[in-house]
């Protein structure tokens, strides 16, 4: 009860940080470029074109290959588990307009759109096939007031249990959700997902590597998003996906004011800069690259997050 109240007062605190995490740009690899009006450029524009309606047509995951020998092109598309095929459509038509724009001739380029799509492309196969960078990583300046010795056992328990059920998914999702309460006013929040091509195996140290990255950064923070080419964490102290369970929400009583928002920080590494995160992290201050384009299509999404819960009755838990 008291974990739903504190969570649709930070509904303001959601809206804040799915804008900000639209900061991501899209990566642009250097792996080669085509030139304008080629067979791969069109193969390319093709396939761009084919994924808003594939990926939305087929549960959120798609992936496909066009063209012949130098001339294939390979794609892959995912929304986030808890998307509608309509917000699936936005997010990945948003998400391939972005590539286009940003990454006009490279063979290869790949973006999360916000937190809530992935569009990759590339001259050759990249399915099935790890890869843990780059990583784009956010965390809620907020700080957790509480033991954290004893927050720490109910997060990295929760963290454990998601992470092995989004990781036992199918080969067409492999994504988690899960709560624990800890004390009376606190409620985590964690949502997990692999490309559902990866094994069980890769998607498992893809996110226990993203929640131990996320940790040893950030412990005592109230929030945290790590998006890596093949999986996808975030966990917070309110409710940012749709879940779904009988008792998604009922409705409650106005919530007390807030205190000031989190601010959000932005901590972005590329390809090649080591493992040291602190060291070589770019640290990049909310709203230094927002791109309204994708903050509207967020915004969609969170349309259809806050209708739902406005609509949704059921029996807390
Ligand atoms: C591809 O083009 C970009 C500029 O658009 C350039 O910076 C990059 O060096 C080129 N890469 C290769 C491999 O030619
Ligand atoms: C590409 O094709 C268009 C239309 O056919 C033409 O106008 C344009 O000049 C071509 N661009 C290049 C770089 O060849
Ligand atoms: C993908 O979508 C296009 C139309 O947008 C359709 O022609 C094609 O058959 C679809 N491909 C698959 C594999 O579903
Ligand atoms: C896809 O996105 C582009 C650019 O944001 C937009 O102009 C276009 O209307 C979108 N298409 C659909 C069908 O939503
Ligand atoms: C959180 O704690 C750090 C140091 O422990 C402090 O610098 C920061 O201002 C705190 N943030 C908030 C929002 O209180
Ligand atoms: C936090 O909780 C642990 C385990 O319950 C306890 O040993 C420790 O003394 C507590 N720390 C503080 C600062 O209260
Ligand atoms: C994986 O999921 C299946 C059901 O889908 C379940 O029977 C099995 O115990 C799960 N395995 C693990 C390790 O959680
Ligand atoms: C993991 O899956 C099992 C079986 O499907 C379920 O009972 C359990 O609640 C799940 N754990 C979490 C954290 O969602
Ligand atoms: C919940 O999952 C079931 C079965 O996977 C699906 O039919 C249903 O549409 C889902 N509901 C929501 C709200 O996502």
């Amino acid at each position: 009860m008291w974990g739903k109240l504190k969570a649709r007062s930070s509904i303001l605190s959601f809206l804040l940080m799915s804008v900000s995490l639209v900061a991501a740009a899209p990566r642009c690899y250097d792996t080669g470029n085509f030139t304008t009006n080629s067979t791969y450029a069109k193969n390319r524009d093709l396939m761009l074109a084919s994924l808003p309606s594939n990926a939305s047509a087929s549960g959120g995951f798609f992936t496909n290959n066009v063209g012949l020998n130098s001339d294939q092109v390979y794609a892959l598309a995912m929304c986030r588990g808890d998307h509608t095929p309509d917000a699936c459509y936005r997010c990945v038509n948003s998400s391939t307009y972005e590539l286009m724009a940003n990454c006009p001739n490279q063979k290869e380029a790949s973006a999360w759109t916000g937190d809530y799509c992935l569009v990759h492309y590339a001259d050759h196969s990249f399915f099935g096939t790890l890869e843990l960078e780059p990583t784009v990583r956010l965390y809620n300046t907020g700080n957790i007031t509480s033991n954290l010795t004893e927050f720490g056992t109910v997060w990295t328990s929760l963290m454990d249990r998601v992470a092995r059920n989004a990781s036992n998914g199918s080969s067409g999702l492999k994504y988690a959700t899960g709560e624990a309460d800890f004390e009376v006013f606190v409620r985590i929040y964690a949502l997990m997902q692999c490309t559902p091509d990866l094994s069980m195996w890769d998607c498992d140290s893809c996110l226990r590597l993203s929640a131990g990255s996320y940790e040893r950064c950030c412990h005592g923070k109230g929030g945290g998003v790590v998006q890596k080419p093949n999986c996808y964490f975030r966990w917070d102290l309110y409710p940012f996906y749709v879940s779904n369970a009988s008792t998604t929400a009922s409705l409650s009583p106005p919530p007390p004011p807030a205190s000031a928002p989190p601010q959000l920080v932005v901590s972005q590494t590329r390809k090649g800069e080591g493992s040291d995160e602190q060291k070589t992290s770019l640290w990049v201050p909310l709203g230094a690259s927002l791109s309204a384009a994708l903050g509207l299509a967020l915004f969609s999404a969170c349309g259809v997050f806050i209708w739902r819960r406005r609509n949704s009755q059921g029996v807390d838990h």
